[in-house]
């Protein structure tokens, strides 16, 4: 039987803030080219949002790690597949749909500084406070969102919810 789910962020509250951040984003990140890299599956929905708000000139693509067993981290990251790029000297803006215990979001900046990028910028989402202080790594947030399992907007629950419009909870 399908779960009750509670709206926590409507979809006139996020495409309100993902055209705020796309603003900041294009008015701080200088002018040159930008490499907007989202990681699969959960970012796919932000992403495209997002890119089409950006006024730059950009590039995309995708990162897949996973570190998630059903609905709960294990703590251990792989690398599923990597950039189809290089981005040496490229300015990278690294888009995540949330960051939760912070574990993947550290493996991926590792990742990513070790390609030599020009800069490299951080744009979630969505934040969950774990207390591992993670959210000094995310330069552009869309909403800290409370200590619930959240779906929709891409993210998922063992795969379903993605398609949602809204981000929500499912009810207690
Ligand atoms: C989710 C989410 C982030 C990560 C955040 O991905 O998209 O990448 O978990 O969790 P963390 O901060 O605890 O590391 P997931 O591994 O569930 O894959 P998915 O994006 O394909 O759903």
């Amino acid at each position: 039987m399908p779960r009750e789910i509670e709206v926590l962020l409507s979809k006139e509250q996020i495409d309100a803030r993902v055209a705020e951040l796309a603003l900041r984003i294009d008015a701080e990140c200088g002018d040159g080219e930008m490499v907007v890299v989202g990681v699969l599956k959960g970012s796919f929905i932000f992403m495209a949002d997002l890119v089409r708000h950006l006024k730059r000139q950009l590039t995309c693509d995708f990162i897949r790690v996973s570190s998630y067993d059903k609905d709960r981290s294990t703590g251990i990251v792989r690398m599923e597949f990597d950039l189809t790029q290089p981005v040496g000297g490229k300015n990278v803006l690294l888009v995540e749909d949330i960051v939760d215990t912070g574990t993947t979001l550290r493996h991926l900046l590792k990742h990513l500084e070790t390609k030599r990028p020009a800069s490299l910028k951080v744009c979630s989402l969505l934040f969950k406070d774990m207390g591992t202080d993670s959210r000094k790594l995310i330069d552009y947030l869309g909403f800290e969102v409370p200590r619930r399992y959240v779906i929709g907007y891409g993210l998922d629950s063992d795969g379903l919810y993605r398609s949602l419009p809204y981000v929500g909870a499912f009810k207690e």
